[in-house]
């Protein structure tokens, strides 16, 4: 017989203190959603977030290789960038004072700094941050304690198999703001359990009852057969340590960055990829629309309940929460109980 873990404490939800941890033990540690090669295409072409608390900058050099920086000047920390994209002439340059850095991140001229005998330049090139790509998208990592990128999507390559993406654009985007702690929208995310209650419209497409997750690596699979074979629910659907989602679509796929706004707000970035950014049917639209609305909802009020001091732990159903219990493990071991 299996058993029905307890949850996290309400404290991982509520507690202020936690998230300054989670910022250094999960998200610095870890891969984080960029954006895709294709919206860095030409020399100079660069793409500036803020990722958990961290500014960023991805550019591409003279020599078409794509690299990754703090987005924060070394002369008094100023911004590289105004803008979430754009491209270059050459060179990166300070929004403050004009700082201009190479895009290999050498400073090149610090502008009318006036002459000093104890400043090299050499020693304030830009932070670099590390990137890699995987299919076409990019993903940046603060520290080195992030594993191979690889490695971190070996599970969804061997279902993916030789899927060609060449020839993926970015469509279309939205973002959305929710009022509640990043971990209660990502186990909101990792179960199917809410489905029929939730998500009628969700529930007409897919045979909520065989709703099924399954782990593999750091990775959780989502599996519902289709009610239908008209459905556009067909592919495959993912979520990967410790904040992104993978929808794969029958023409191009749904990257999804869940990014913590402190411990009481995170922010979803959907970001939609189609053969040469041709449109995304409407329907698929509509129902993400629709689907997210009412996940912001659910997620919104329990993020009220949790913060109401009623509620101390609760448990976890062996049969629908088992990724649940999984990502909680894994915070865990991050950033202890
Ligand atoms: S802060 Fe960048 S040039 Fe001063
Ligand atoms: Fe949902």
């Amino acid at each position: 017989m299996t058993t029905a873990p307890r949850t996290a404490p309400v404290e991982w939800y509520v507690d202020p203190a936690r998230w300054p941890h989670e910022r250094a033990e999960i998200f610095a540690k870890s891969w984080q959603f960029l954006t895709h090669e294709s919206a860095l295409a030409v020399a100079g072409a660069w793409v500036a977030e803020t990722v958990a608390g961290f500014p960023l900058i991805a550019v591409r050099g003279e020599g078409g290789e794509l690299r990754a920086f703090h987005n924060v000047c070394r002369h008094r920390a100023g911004p590289l960038v105004r803008e979430e994209a754009g491209v270059c002439d050459g060179a990166l340059t300070c929004q403050y004072h004009g700082w201009r850095y190479a895009l290999d991140g050498r400073l090149r001229a610090a502008r009318d700094f006036g002459a000093a005998a104890d400043f090299d330049p050499r020693e304030y090139g830009l932070l670099p941050v590390r990137l890699q790509t995987w299919r076409g998208l990019v993903f940046v990592a603060v520290s080195e304690a992030a594993p191979p990128l690889a490695d971190l999507f070996a599970p969804l390559d061997q279902r993916l198999r030789d899927a060609d993406w060449s020839g993926l654009q970015i469509a279309t985007r939205r973002r959305h703001t929710l009022a509640c702690n990043w971990k209660a929208y990502v186990e909101n995310y990792l179960e199917g359990y809410h489905v029929p209650n939730m998500h009628p419209s969700l529930d007409a497409e897919i045979q909520s009852d065989k709703y099924d997750v399954l782990i593999e690596g750091r990775v959780a699979i989502h599996h519902a057969p289709p009610r239908t074979v008209d459905t556009i629910y067909e592919g495959l659907w993912a979520w990967v340590w410790p904040n992104i989602g993978v929808n794969v679509y029958r023409r191009g796929l749904m990257m999804e960055r869940m990014t913590p706004l402190g411990h009481t707000h995170t922010r979803l970035d959907y970001i939609y990829l189609t053969p040469n950014g041709e449109s995304v049917p409407a329907a698929t639209m509509t129902l993400s629309d629709q689907v997210t609305a009412e996940d912001k909802w659910i997620t919104e009020r329990v993020q009220e309940n949790l913060a109401a001091g009623v509620y101390k732990f609760g448990r976890l159903s062996p049969k629908h929460e088992v990724a649940v219990a999984a990502f909680q493990d894994w915070v865990r071991e991050s950033v202890g109980p």
